[in-house]
């Protein structure tokens, strides 16, 4: 008898425009458009394989090599749900020689190689890529958009709408390069789905750089953080109603005319704007400490010095549900800023993240 089984990888996305807030916290719908940069690189990915068996008694779920509970309702359960359903309804109920893949338990196994709920978005990664491995094991996703798409096969966009009901950002990792979470305005939220704004090959000199503050587990995870902001935040509908969508406009702009300026610009204030509400809510929730506020600073001097002199911004820096920050920048100050960086943050012998001059190949970028 032949084994089921699948094994797909997904990308973290680190989001320019945040998502924080729900209108429905059981479809996972947001309060508000947000738009990401799905990273590119190998290090901080998904890895997930999933095994279908009529002999398996129960499915089952392992973390990073350990067996997690399965919660009954849970996340989990809910995109298994969508894609059971989708391998009966294009594969099953048309081709009645087709194995009934949606009645057996299932075996999943997900590895990140990064900390896991560290503010490093491990659980977009993670369910972007337990989304792609299932639909891959119901042979639900040899999409191509041209004529010759399987019909059973559902685009990147249809199974968004699943990763959406595992974690919300996990529906921008579904694509590479740049990717916009449109909020939409269905309750049954099917208008909720991710779109690919630009591949990264549109602006493969953009690079993004992790300086990992802090790899603990978060404080206050992203769930409780955003109904408490929902629940208390003023500041949050000002932001909903009156700045992202016009941000969401403006940096699809910058982005399409690979406008470094006002991607950095933008970037940067809607970090700060999402740390706001997140100070807004009572009680309040703060992600960053000193060292987040010093590299803060660091770059808005570095930002304003470059003005003076070129006219120009150098880096946009962003932060999540956490301490560490991103630094977004082009490839020919990616040298200065990593120096900089490191000049006041030398990295610490135990450090288990690689030398950031490997990812150029062990060299230094010129
Ligand atoms: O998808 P969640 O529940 O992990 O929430 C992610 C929230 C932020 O990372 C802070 C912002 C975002 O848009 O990714």
């Amino acid at each position: 008898m032949a084994i089921y089984q699948a094994t797909t990888s997904a990308p973290v996305n680190i989001a320019c425009i945040k998502y924080w807030g729900k209108r429905d916290t059981t479809l996972i719908l947001p309060t508000n458009s947000s738009l990401s940069v799905t990273l590119s690189q190998d290090h901080l990915r998904s890895t997930t394989t999933s095994q279908a068996d009529p002999s398996f008694k129960e499915t089952r779920l392992w973390l990073n090599g350990k067996e997690e509970d399965i919660k009954s309702g849970g996340r989990l359960e809910r995109c298994l749900k969508e894609l059971k359903k989708m391998r009966k309804e294009r594969i099953e109920d048309k081709d009645h020689n087709a194995p009934k893949l949606s009645e057996w338990n299932i075996h999943v196994a997900s590895y990140n190689n990064f900390p896991t709920a560290a503010g490093l978005a491990s659980s977009a990664s993670g369910f972007a890529a337990l989304t792609s491995s299932i639909a891959a094991l119901y042979d639900l996703n040899n999409f191509s958009p041209s004529s010759s798409a399987k019909p059973s096969a559902a685009s990147p966009s249809e199974l968004s709408l699943v990763a959406r009901l595992g974690s919300g950002s996990a529906c921008r990792s579904l694509f590479g390069g740049f990717v916009a979470w449109e909020a939409g305005s269905l309750p049954s939220g099917t208008d909720s789905l991710a779109v690919q704004v630009a591949p990264q090959e549109h602006w493969p000199t953009l690079h993004a750089l992790i300086c990992v503050v802090n790899d603990a587990k978060k404080g206050t995870s992203s769930t409780s953080g955003m109904q408490r902001t929902v629940e208390t935040s003023a500041l949050l509908q000002h932001r909903i109603k009156e700045v992202v969508p016009q941000r969401m406009d403006a940096i699809i702009k910058a982005i399409k005319e690979k406008d470094f300026d006002t991607f950095a610009k933008i970037t940067t204030a809607d970090s700060n704007q999402f740390h706001a509400v997140a100070l807004d809510t009572a009680p309040p929730i703060f992600y960053m400490n000193d060292v987040s506020r010093s590299i803060i600073s660091i770059i808005e001097e570095l930002n304003r010095v470059s003005l003076l002199n070129t006219g120009h911004l150098v880096a946009a820096y962003t932060f999540d549900a956490g301490p560490n920050a991103v630094i977004y920048t082009e490839e020919k100050n990616v040298k200065q800023i990593i120096e900089l960086v490191l000049r006041y943050f030398p990295q610490a012998e135990s450090n288990p993240f690689p030398d950031p001059f490997q990812l150029f190949g062990g060299k230094q970028p010129a």
